[in-house]
Parts: structure tokens; C-alpha cells; sequence
């Protein structure tokens, strides 16, 4: 294994358009209509995530951050060095940059379903940390966690962070976290960061930022379906909706039809009808205990939790029972 991150190795065709298109539809089949949250990013999609880290509202990346760099050496001692780090859905790699050079891994295996933008991270990284292997992999973490099989058999530590566990209903997390248990060999471990449940005002906000960014972004999903898919959404047919559902501990994302129309995708159509729904994402917010039983169920155990000092946030590091 080099550091050279010319080409990513691929295990998951998810980009290829049947699949896509029999996914997509049979979501839209679905009552109530769901596109999954993965789906949000394209390129300008992903710009638009970009933009919605830095407004003010959205205080989960600030957060997050402070407490990995309030707490970078309890961290770092936490999950050890030497190890096989992999991070599924790693985007631009930037977050393992805070641990470094501390956590010195081996290896640093940054997955992404997007190969172009994950070679270009990949690339930049190494360009700051030439000393740090890398290799990146093309995988879509939310259907399966395939390693290649050169992939070191030692000590691996997952790291998860951005709260992205929160958009898995939570057996799915739970299932997620066991796929990654198996592949741990005992030794490793999972650096997770979780959003916490708080004022619902807070959440609101954080979801319905006065810029509008947040409903671009769900928007957005519809011309990325459009330019994939050869489809007619038009955004003008329908309005952003987000809401913190208290009782399920979750924000939800919907796209709230506007009007009866019908949608060309796929070379299949789809009916809408005005005031309905489609389900975009969830973001579920867990108190630190309730994160705690729900690695256990997948076989893992909360070693530490470190929060910032209003509980907004949490990095937890679990590791195999
Ligand atoms: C990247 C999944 C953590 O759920 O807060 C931001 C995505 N959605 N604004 C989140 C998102 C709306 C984000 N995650």
C-alpha cells in the first residue's frame, strides 16, 4: 500500500444508473414517498452542505469540532496509534485532520461514493500529511461495508463523525455499527460523533436557516434526480419542510408537493398530489445513554463520551464487548 491516491478501488457500482433509477422509483412508490438522503449529494448539493456548515443556525460542525480539538489527546489515547482507520462516507477528509499527526494510524482508508471527489480529498490530504498512507476506496457505506482485501488484518479503528449516524432509522444504525463491529478484529474500535436531543427551537432553526440554504439543499435532490435520471421535477411544485419531531427524536426533511402533477423519470412517471409529502432524510438526535444501549445491541460498548459544555454535542469511542 502507497500513498498514492491516483485511482480509488471500487466494490460498489452505485452509480450505475438501473440501480439508481429501481431505487429511486420504488422509493417514490412508497406510501409516504421517500428518496434517500444520500441522494442529496451532487456537486452542487454537496456545495450547498458546504454552506450550510458555516451558517450560524447549524451548529453541529462548530461544535463537533471544538470537542475533538478540546479533547484531541484523550482521543487520540482513546483509540490508540498504529491502527487501520477507515471512514465511510469521508467526503473531503477534512475531519481526520484534527487528529493528526497524534493518532498516527498506518493507514487511513477514507470510503466515498463519489470516486472523483474522494481521489481529490484523498489527494489533498496527502499533499498535507505525506507520511500517512492512504487509500482510498469507492464504497456506498449505507448498502454494504466491503473492505478490499489488502486492507491490513490489524488493529482498525472506524471514525464517524458529523453525526451521520443520524440519518439511519435506528436499527439501521444498529445494523450499520455491527457490519462495522465484524470487521474490527477484536481490537479496534468506533469514533462516532452524535447530535444530541436539545431545545426544539435550536433544532428548528438549525434546519430552517433564515438564508434559505437548508431548503436549497433539500430542493436540490430533485435536480440532481432530474440530471441522473432524465426526469421533469420542478422545484417551483414543491417547498421545503422540516420540523423536529419530539417524540420520535428526530428532525424529519420533507418535500411538500404544491399542486396535482404528474413526473417523468426513469422513463416511468410518478403522481403527486398537492399537500403531500416526500420523506428526505431523518436526523436523529440521541442523548449520550441512549447512544450508549444502542451500541450494545450491536456488540459494542461506550468507553468514553466527550461533550461540549452545553451537552450539545457528543464524540463517543466504543469498542467491542
Ligand atoms: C450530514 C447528515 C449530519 O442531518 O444534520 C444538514 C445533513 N441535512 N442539514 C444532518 C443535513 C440538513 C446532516 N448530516
Amino acid at each position: 500500500m502507497t500513498n498514492a491516491t491516483q485511482s480509488a478501488s471500487s466494490n460498489e457500482a452505485w452509480f450505475n444508473s438501473d440501480s439508481v433509477a429501481t431505487e429511486v422509483l420504488a422509493g417514490l412508490r412508497e406510501r409516504p414517498k421517500r428518496i434517500a438522503p444520500k441522494y442529496f449529494y451532487d456537486e452542487t448539493g454537496s456545495a450547498l452542505f458546504d454552506t450550510i456548515t458555516e451558517l450560524d443556525e447549524y451548529y453541529l460542525p462548530r461544535v463537533e469540532r471544538q470537542i475533538f480539538q478540546d479533547h484531541a489527546a484523550a482521543i487520540c489515547a482513546a483509540a490508540g496509534t498504529e491502527a487501520t482507520v477507515i471512514e465511510p462516507g469521508a467526503g473531503s477528509c477534512e475531519k481526520i485532520a484534527w487528529l493528526l499527526p497524534e493518532l498516527a494510524p498506518d493507514l487511513y482508508v477514507p470510503m466515498d461514493i463519489s470516486a472523483e471527489h474522494l481521489v481529490r480529498s484523498a489527494a489533498a490530504l496527502s499533499e498535507r500529511f505525506p507520511q500517512l498512507p492512504v487509500a482510498p476506496q469507492v464504497c456506498d457505506h449505507t448498502v454494504g461495508l466491503t473492505l478490499d482485501i489488502d486492507i491490513p488484518d490489524g488493529k482498525r479503528v472506524f471514525f464517524y463523525p458529523g453525526s451521520s449516524v443520524g440519518n439511519f432509522e435506528p436499527a439501521a444504525a444498529v445494523e450499520f455499527m455491527r457490519r462495522m463491529r465484524a470487521l474490527m478484529n477484536g481490537d479496534g474500535g468506533l469514533l462516532i460523533g452524535v447530535d444530541t436531543k436539545k431545545d426544539t427551537d435550536v433544532l428548528h432553526a438549525a434546519y430552517n436557516d433564515a438564508e434559505g440554504v437548508t431548503a436549497a439543499f433539500n430542493l436540490n435532490v430533485l435536480d440532481h434526480l432530474n440530471a441522473q435520471l432524465d426526469g421533469n421535477f420542478s422545484t417551483a411544485n414543491f417547498e421545503h419542510h422540516a420540523l423536529y419531531n419530539e417524540s420520535a427524536g428526530r428532525v424529519e426533511m420533507h418535500l411538500r408537493c404544491k399542486r396535482d402533477h404528474t413526473v417523468t423519470l426513469a422513463s416511468d412517471s410518478v403522481d403527486f398530489a398537492a399537500g403531500e409529502l416526500i420523506h428526505t432524510e431523518s436526523s436523529y438526535k440521541y442523548h449520550p445513554d441512549e447512544f450508549a444501549a444502542l451500541g450494545r445491541q450491536a456488540g459494542l460498548q461506550q468507553r468514553e463520551c466527550w461533550q461540549d459544555n452545553r451537552g450539545w454535542f457528543s464524540v463517543q469511542y466504543l469498542t467491542p464487548v
